[in-house]
């Protein structure tokens, strides 16, 4: 379902993926890492985009017990993703992609987890099976391998840029949260304008990377990973979908929620 769009700086199907705009601007190849990483994850993004839980959430039939363990995974695993790259920070494959003010989601999480949870947050979340696997893959990357934090950086944060405001909409809808935005700064990025802009910055940082091409290969096989991890969170939330009783809201789904991103 995603669109590849010239005018957002993205390749057109056009032979081999080639796209090279008109006036010279930008010039994409096939083996720019942008391109490899928006073809090597094709599939499964459909895969991911056709999960019960991303269905369900893109109906506007959110449980808010869901909702909350979703953004509990979601806390761990960019609490890991951000402290590696800050540990990172430096690494010349890693320094042009740091947006700390931009993107880090940690600190909104953090808030939206003590608007649904209270003070005490802390005290009452804990790290799902799923959730741990994710973590600890990251972990060991940012220690041994941190080139390859691009790939997980890449499918949450251009993932959050594509569709935040939709899924913002849907959840505060479904759940009727405060149009305020409590519990829902996490699809907020105050540090970014446009978003379409920031994904083309985001993508000709990625592609200036000096990276040969085993490890732009590399980087894609771990985006295929880090979208399975995603999934394999939202498999628990259905798991757990199923025992709950009730809260289920039936709202209705906001126009153009078709481009929206699951947790
Ligand atoms: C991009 C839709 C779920 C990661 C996109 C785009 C659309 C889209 C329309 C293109 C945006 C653009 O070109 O500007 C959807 C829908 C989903 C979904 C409808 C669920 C129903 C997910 C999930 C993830 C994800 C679960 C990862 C956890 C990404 C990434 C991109 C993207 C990394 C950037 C692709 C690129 O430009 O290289 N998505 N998405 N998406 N999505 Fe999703």
């Amino acid at each position: 379902m995603r669109t590849e769009d010239a005018a957002d700086g993205k390749s057109t199907a056009n032979g081999g993926g080639v796209v090279c705009q008109e006036g010279g601007v930008t010039v994409l190849r096939p083996t720019d890492l942008s391109e490899m990483l928006a073809a090597g994850t094709k599939e499964v993004h459909e895969k991911a985009e056709n999960t019960e839980f991303v269905k369900d959430f893109l109906r506007g039939r959110i449980r808010k017990e869901l909702f909350k363990l979703g953004h509990v995974a979601l806390y761990f695993t960019y609490s890991a993703m951000e402290e590696e790259m800050e540990r990172n920070k430096e690494h010349p494959d890693l320094a042009a992609l740091y947006f700390p003010h931009e993107l880090h989601r940690w600190d909104a999480l953090a808030r939206d987890l003590q608007y649904f949870y209270g003070e005490d947050w802390q005290d009452q979340i804990s790290l799902s099976p799923a959730t741990q696997r994710y973590v600890e893959r990251i972990q060991q990357i940012g220690r041994d391998q941190p080139a390859l934090l691009v790939a997980h950086a890449y499918t949450r944060y251009m993932g959050d840029l594509s569709g935040g405001q939709v899924l913002r909409k849907v959840a505060q809808r479904a759940m009727k949260l405060p149009p305020t935005g409590e519990g829902l700064n996490f699809y907020q990025f105050d540090g970014i304008h446009s978003a379409k802009a920031f994904k083309q910055l985001y993508r000709s940082r990625m592609n200036e990377l000096e990276l040969d091409s085993h490890t732009k290969q590399k980087i894609v096989e771990e985006a295929v990973l880090a979208f399975q991890f995603n999934m394999e969170i939202f498999g628990e939330l259905e798991e757990v979908g199923k025992s709950l009783q009730g809260d289920v809201l039936d709202a209705a789904p906001v126009h153009g929620a078709h481009g929206a991103h699951g947790e």
